[in-house]
């Protein structure tokens, strides 16, 4: 096959001179053509003999597409010059080809596109059903095939079934088949149309790279229309869409949403969609297994099966669940009558008999939500001794009060609960009853007559205890089912499935803790418009993220209580209404993180808890030094607050164990403590102790470095003053280059490159000596971190010191963000250094979130200092705040904080450095402990912005907060509290992998 000839065939036919590459094609050639004006065409060249029918069909439904739909993505015919969509042309063997043209779409297929997320699939969707619908009048007599993938006929595998020849994989499609042939006489039924037939993942178009929003940029390849009910084509979409889903289900939802958008389906189209999915997976599996027999060297032909096998012998869905939620998800009733059920029950609001023997109208609300509560203290375990007392807040001397329907909370904290590995996976947490607490033993009356369906002691940990689930009928006929939970197990012994209950009936109470389940006494109170796939195991919490089904199948069941839906509907705070509340009234350039922001109300240890709930893993946070929500440092605050907080004018032996605390931890050299609120404060007085000691003012910091917000420290902070936008470089300061041996001018494999970096302070010295500005002092974050998590080479502060100590200038250690322990191996930067401070700062970890810096000096520093005015920090070596500072450090001592950091960080270091092996993106992987960056580069080495924000940006979506820094801010930086454990680790190392491998070049 010669390129030149179809190049000649291309400028003699349709007259446009373009560059040809050869793509994929079973029989038929395909090219793509480059044109030299730019445009791309896709020329098609049938294999000889191919029937005329099959390429006019696609001609015409091309182009009665783009009639019918313009803005449909789907490529144009590209007619020949003398008018003709296709011609005949003879090949380099001689053979006639019929030959067509279409536009070239841009973009990759949708199979080597990465991640599949559901607004991309809910495109596709909105693609397909676009093209469904442009194609409803359609007409051309090729439509009418008889072929094996028009999916009416899936019925020809039940002859093929002998091809599978292992007995579980036979009997799975043997299922299947049977399954299938209950749907032919109901397809039948169903209204033919011309349908795409094919819409699999190498037949979707799609552009956008990285931080780029995906779009469906085309549909292409109508080589397998037929006609056919439309939910043939929707279905055959589907079964491509849910192979290799972590969340199928999802993956589908969105799909059929995208849809029904598009071209609105009927319930009874959408129970449909499940069965014949599984029908055309069936239909893939075995004709690829025929393939096999026929071409048995070809490895390609089974492993193209593999996903399919994977999804039909692990998805063991339940079809009913799975209408369900299609319907929901389309905005249906999710089973027929389900919005007669909920009309005829809001009708019937006020002449419900009263459940709890009284009306609840006046009862008050107790919000037990993420954002108002602090049940659980630890939201990953919730003990007995908690589960009995929940709500005590809200007791009256025995008073009804009433829990909320769609209510996030965190007191679900059992692993039955989440749904994934790790404890950041998802969880279920959103509340889909209406609770009544009261005490032990109130008896309940039916709101209305129903027949027990369901009566059960369900003895588990925190399970339910007593339960009754009552099954109704409207006086239209529709069935709908209510459930009372955490009764008397005496109940059982009453009742049994089928008693008939009248309204008003007295039919069952509330059990005490020891028979509940475990609970402060109250009824569950939930209402299910099916039990079809949910049985007689209803979840009483779901996913937020699921919402849109359970809201469906398990509504607010206020009116069966005689009261308003929104006195019982909790709505958590909407993220949209701070951001607006930030937008009003807060400051231009307060950042937020994440192109999607997160509100995080709760924490515990190294992980968070947004309004919904929803688990993240911690491992950017470095203030929570101890982990977040620390009970230790919960009751020294609440202790010392009980007491009183007064400041240093006063004596207060919290001050001097404070003090005497933190200097156990330093040089001998470094007696004296300054008390001060921030990192910032901190440097800001170490600038005025230099100034005080040498006279002088002229300070040497390394470029990007950051040392806090003030007019003094934002001059010997470049990360800041030479931003964009920002105030430029001082007279009294000079930069140096950081000492970054991965990207510096001196690599690692230079030996002598500590003393190269540290012999660029020489000039710097020079050059505030000849300003005038004399040597106040070298100020440094021991490991600079927004420069990008550098770890300098060892020997470069002594060399530094040494140079500035000559100059007369004293030598200050930002340690903010690398002391106390987070280093592993080390409980300051400067030890690995070898490097001997003037003065140390600290920050951030030290107060664990409260406000708090300290700087510590020489006694000699400390005199210069103290010639003059009173040195005073208001808030700065409060009580409370040398009672947390200390708190934080004996912490940090008595959980092996640090020794957990080098454990932790080596197994993090270690993980990454393979990371590093795999993925070319990867450029450097540096850190100590749990100070760690990991440089993101571009192919040619250069630094990968974009990269980085993406991967940020999809750890976040993953449930793991990470930063990143540097320059280019091309580095991600992992520095998480320092009780992160072996799982967290774990989950980092394997999101981070899926993340990177998602950016590979497709
Ligand atoms: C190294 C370093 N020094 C000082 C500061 C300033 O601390 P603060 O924001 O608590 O004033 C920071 C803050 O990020 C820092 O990273």
């Amino acid at each position: 096959m010669s390129l030149a000839h179809w190049v000649d065939a291309l400028k003699s036919h349709w007259g446009i001179t373009a560059e040809l590459s050869r793509l994929d094609g079973e029989y038929d050639l395909n090219f793509k053509a480059q044109a030299s004006d730019g445009r791309g065409y896709i020329l098609k060249a049938m294999r000889p003999g191919c029937d005329s029918w099959l390429v006019e069909m696609q001609v015409q439904a091309f182009q009665h597409i783009a009639t019918r739909a313009p803005d449909l993505p789907c490529p144009r015919v590209i007619a020949a010059s003398d008018g003709a969509t296709m011609c005949l042309i003879t090949d380099e063997t001689g053979a006639e080809r019929l030959c067509w043209m279409l536009e070239c779409l841009p973009g990759k297929c949708y199979a080597r596109t990465n991640p599949k997320l559901p607004p991309l699939i809910h495109e596709i969707g909105a693609t397909l059903g676009g093209a469904g619908k442009a194609l409803a009048d359609f007409q051309h007599p090729g439509l009418a095939r008889d072929f094996k993938w028009d999916l009416m006929q899936a019925g020809w595998i039940g002859s093929e079934l002998a091809a599978i020849s292992e007995p579980a994989r036979q009997s799975l499609i043997r299922d299947i088949d049977t399954e299938f042939s209950k749907l032919e006489p109901i397809l039948a039924q169903l209204p033919k149309q011309a349908i795409h037939n094919d819409a699999n993942d190498y037949n979707i178009m799609v552009a956008g790279e990285l931080t780029e929003p995906r779009q469906v940029s085309g549909l292409i390849d109508l080589g397998d229309m037929c006609a056919a009910p439309r939910i043939c084509d929707l279905a055959i979409a589907a079964a491509y869409i849910v192979l290799d889903q972590a969340d199928p289900e999802a993956a589908l939802a969105a799909l059929v949403a995208g849809y029904h958008a598009a071209y609105p389906l009927t319930p009874q189209e959408i129970d449909l969609i499940y069965p014949l999915l599984r029908a055309r997976l069936a239909v893939s599996v075995v004709n690829s297994t025929l393939m096999a027999r026929e071409n048995p060297d070809d490895p390609y032909v089974t492993i193209s099966q593999a996903p399919a096998w994977r999804f039909l012998e692990s998805h063991d869905l339940n079809p009913a669940l799975v209408s369900a939620r299609l319907r929901a998800a389309c905005g249906l009733p999710v089973v027929d009558g389900a919005d007669r059920v909920m009309d005829w029950i809001a009708s019937e609001r006020g002449n419900f008999a009263p459940l709890m023997g009284e009306d609840l109208g006046a009862a008050p609300m107790g919000a037990l939500s993420v954002e108002h509560s602090t049940w659980p203290q630890n939201p990953f375990d919730m003990p007995l001794s908690e589960a009995a007392r929940v709500g005590e807040e809200f007791e009256d001397g025995g008073r009804i009060w009433l829990g909320y329907y769609h209510e996030p909370r965190l007191i679900y904290a059992e692993p039955a609960f989440r749904k994934g590995p790790y404890k950041a996976s998802n969880r279920r947490t959103v509340h889909l009853a209406v609770d009544a607490f009261a005490p032990a033993g109130t008896p309940m009356f039916a709101p209305l007559a129903g027949e027990v369906f369901v009566v059960e002691n369900r003895t588990g940990h925190l399970d339910y205890g007593g339960v009754i689930i009552l099954r109704h009928q409207t006086p239209a006929g529709d069935a709908f089912y209510t459930l009372y939970g955490h009764l008397d197990p005496e109940c059982c012994d009453r009742l049994q499935p089928g008693d008939q209950i009248d309204k008003g009936a007295e039919f069952c109470r509330l059990g005490d803790a020891t028979q509940n389940g475990g609970w402060a006494p109250h009824v569950h109170f939930q209402l299910a418009l099916t039990t079809k796939g949910i049985e007689a195991d209803w979840p009483g919490v779901g996913d937020p993220d699921e919402m849109y089904m359970w809201r469906a199948i398990c509504p607010n069941p206020a009116a069966l209580l005689n009261l308003p839906d929104e006195k019982c509907c909790f709505a958590p705070t909407s993220k949209d209404d701070i951001r607006q509340g930030r937008r009003d009234h807060f400051g231009g350039n307060l950042s937020l993180t994440y192109s999607d922001p997160v509100m995080l109300l709760r924490g515990w240890k190294h992980h968070l808890f947004d309004e919904w709930g929803r688990p993240y893993l911690d491992a950017y946070n470095n203030v929570p030094h101890v982990g977040h929500a620390h009970p230790r440092i919960q009751a020294v605050a609440a202790d010392q607050l009980k007491r009183m907080n007064s400041n240093t004018r006063y004596l207060h032996p919290a001050q001097t164990a404070f003090a005497d605390k933190i200097l156990s931890k330093m040089p001998d050299h470094l007696d004296v403590c300054f008390f001060v609120n921030s990192g910032t404060e901190a440097n800001e007085l170490a600038l005025r102790l230099a100034r005080a000691h040498t006279g002088a003012k002229g300070m040497v910091t390394p470029d990007h470095g950051y040392h806090g917000n003030t007019t003094g420290v934002i001059d010997v902070s470049a990360y800041k003053f030479n931003a964009p936008g920002g105030v430029g470089p001082s007279d009294w300061v000079e930069l140096v280059a950081v000492a970054d041996d991965y990207r510096g001018a001196f690599r690692r494999d230079d030996p002598q490159r500590a003393q190269k970096f540290a012999d660029l302070v020489d000039p710097a010295i020079a050059a505030l000596q000849a300003r005038g500005q004399g040597i106040a002092g070298f100020i440094a974050e021991t490991f600079p971190s927004v420069g990008g998590q550098i770890i300098p080479p060892r020997g470069y502060l002594p060399a530094v010191y040494e140079k500035i100590r000559a100059a007369g200038g004293i030598c200050i250690a930002d340690e903010v963000q690398t002391g106390l322990g987070r280093l592993g191996d080390y409980y300051f930067g400067f030890e690995h250094q070898g490097a001997s401070p003037d003065i140390v700062v600290l920050g951030k970890p030290i107060g664990n979130g409260h406000p708090l810096g300290v700087l510590v000096t020489s006694r000699a520093i400390a005199d210069s200092f103290a010639n003059g005015p009173e040195f005073f920090s208001t808030f700065g070596g409060s009580t409370l705040s040398c009672r947390m500072g200390k708190e934080v450090l004996d912490i940090v001592d008595d959980e092996a904080l640090q020794d957990n950091a080098r454990q932790r960080g080596a197994a993090l270091i270690a993980g990454l450095k393979a990371l590093e092996q795999r993925y070319q993106s990867v450029g450097d992987i540096r850190g100590m402990g749990l100070f760690l960056g990991v440089e993101l580069i571009n192919p040619d080495g250069s630094e990968a912005t974009a990269l980085c924000s993406y991967v940020k940006n999809r750890m976040r979506d993953h449930r793991i907060l990470i930063g990143s820094e540097g320059p280019k801010d091309n580095i991600l930086k992992i520095r998480p509290p320092l009780t992160i454990d072996a799982e967290g680790v774990e989950m980092i190392l394997e999101v981070l992998d899926g993340v990177l491998a998602e950016a590979e070049p497709g």
